[in-house]
């Protein structure tokens, strides 16, 4: 797409958006990970116009704030209270060389599914026709609200007129503008020089340099856009949803062309900028979000929630809840894991069952296999955490850090005391709490024998059914009582 650059691209995003009932700028909700106005400024992006503005004026501080950080090469324009479309592709024009020539755009911050290829074939449509002005139109069924589009008898657009400003005879006409241009940049200047506000709502028309076109015999046209999803425009909640639902229809189809398994498009989102390798498997009700990557050959979900998660080839990721976290090559998580920023396990590494993890670095072939939680720690490779551990990582004031050595074979139900180091090849009994370093090599247990209170159930719980049945089975196991020796019919019938 170098060809058919545009000179400039301006998105038009002052409107107030009532209809959305926000606190939050309209342009600020999202679909598919990215603002209303973050996917209009990549489809924008997407042309490499040599320049591109934004006009903000409602919320404008959010607004600008926004566009700093998803688009830092976007000028930011302040339209004034003049109101208007006209009126507002003019603000953007004043933040721009005086002496803009070629073509400049002019698209909508809340129209959030149009395509940069549906632009670029606009520009070059509209560039080699020679037109002054090409209007992005369409066909609808039911053109309320629209800027109907005016053709004479040779088919020529010769205007637009709004639908407050239409006759009956106009509004029967089912051609829309979109709000969508490319203009001659020139012509564009001195056209909405020419437009006034004399209108049903006292704005400055962006629609009438059209009119204002014809009228000086510049050749204008329409490019008819037959794909209606991507001119349409957020105004409320249900079109929020059900432009989002459509986005997430189209990411999804695209993956699965490419080559990715989605065994229920119906309940599986995928954000916009997520990243999938060929022969992955998504499975149903899964959300792949933000910036995630799945490698190749990767099986998610089902039941997954992942956020800017890197997942890698051949790593298996079933009924999780994960963020900013890495899972390596061939390496599984779950079901029920919850990994929390800063998590990173190694190649055919295990985080299991009930598992929660947080800045934690699991090393090659190492497993955490069950009801454990793992926070601020290092565990090397090819070691084995017990099941129901913690990694006590938090004195009330600080957090501290734990390391454990390669091919430790740690017991259950462990308690790491952080700050915490414990060397290579160590092994630890069941149930103990680490508070003092481990040396490699070395057995770590809390010597404190068991000690059998025999007869206390009997005698300070009696009447229970813990008292009862322990009085039957001692009464069993009584000399000269061969009822039932448990001992023994096992013994017996063991043929070792
Ligand atoms: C506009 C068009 C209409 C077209 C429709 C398509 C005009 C006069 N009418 O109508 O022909 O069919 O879009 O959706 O252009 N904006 C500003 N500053 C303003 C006013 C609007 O930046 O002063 C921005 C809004 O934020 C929005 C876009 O321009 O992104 C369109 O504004 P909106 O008020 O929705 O225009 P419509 O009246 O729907
Ligand atoms: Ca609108």
């Amino acid at each position: 797409m170098t060809d058919h650059r545009p000179t400039a691209v301006i998105v038009l995003a002052a409107g107030e958006g009532t209809r959305m009932k926000s606190a939050r700028p309209k342009v600020l909700h999202t679909i598919g990970g990215r603002s209303l106005l973050g996917h209009a400024l990549a489809a924008a992006q997407g042309l490499h116009p040599a320049h591109l503005a934004v006009v903000v004026r409602h919320e404008r501080d959010r607004v600008a704030e926004h566009v700093t950080q998803v688009c830092p090469e976007a000028v930011v324009a302040d339209q004034d209270e003049i109101k208007g479309t006209g009126r507002a592709t003019e603000c953007g024009l004043d933040q721009l060389p005086a002496d803009l020539g070629g073509t400049v755009l002019v698209t909508y911050g809340d129209v959030p599914l149009l395509e940069t290829e549906s632009l670029h074939a606009m520009v070059v449509a509209h560039e080699t026709s020679g037109s002054a002005v090409t209007v992005m139109t369409a066909h609808v069924s039911d053109p309320t609200g629209y800027g109907r589009v005016l053709r004479d008898e040779l088919g020529q657009v010769v205007g637009i007129v709004e639908q407050k400003d239409a006759t009956p005879q106009q509004r029967a006409i089912t051609e829309i503008n979109s709000g969508i241009y490319a203009f001659d940049g020139t012509l564009l200047r001195e056209a909405l020089a020419r437009v006034g506000t004399d209108n049903a709502q006292g704005e400055k028309y962006l629609t009438d340099v059209v009119g204002v076109a014809h009228g000086l015999g510049r050749p204008v046209n329409a490019f008819v856009l037959d794909d209606l999803w991507q001119t349409e425009g957020v105004n409320d909640r249900v079109q929020l949803a059900g432009l989002g639902a459509e986005l997430n229809r189209r990411i999804v189809e695209r993956h699965m062309r490419a080559g990715v398994t989605v065994v229920d498009p119906a309940t599986t989102w995928i954000d916009a900028q997520v990243s999938i390798g060929q022969d992955a498997t998504i499975l149903p009700n899964t959300q792949l979000l933000g910036a995630t990557t799945i490698g190749a050959d990767a099986t998610i979900g089902p039941d997954t929630t992942l956020t800017d998660m890197d997942i890698r080839d051949g790593a298996t990721v079933i009924r999780t809840h994960g963020s900013l976290s890495v899972i390596r090559e061939g390496a599984t998580v779950g079901p029920f894991a919850y990994l929390r920023p800063n998590s990173d396990l190694g190649p055919k590494g295990k985080i299991g069952t009930f598992v929660e993890t947080k800045n934690a670095t699991i090393g090659e072939g190492s497993k955490v296999p069950h009801l454990t939680y793992v926070g601020d720690a290092t565990i090397g490779v090819g070691s084995n955490i017990g099941a129901s551990s913690v990694f006590v990582n938090y004195d009330g004031v600080n957090k501290s850090h734990t390391t454990i050595g390669d091919h430790c074979r740690l017991g259950s139900d462990n308690m790491y005391v952080a700050p915490l180091t414990i060397g290579d090849g160590v092994y630890s009994g069941a149930g103990t709490v680490l508070r003092k370093n481990v040396p490699p090599g070395s057995l770590a247990i809390n010597v404190s024998p068991q000690r059998n209170l025999e007869g206390w159930v009997l005698e300070k719980r009696a009447g229970t059914a813990a008292a009862d049945a322990a009085s039957a089975a001692i009464r069993a196991q009584e000399p000269g009582d061969d009822s039932g020796s448990v001992e023994g019919s096992v013994e017996g019938s063991d043929p070792r």
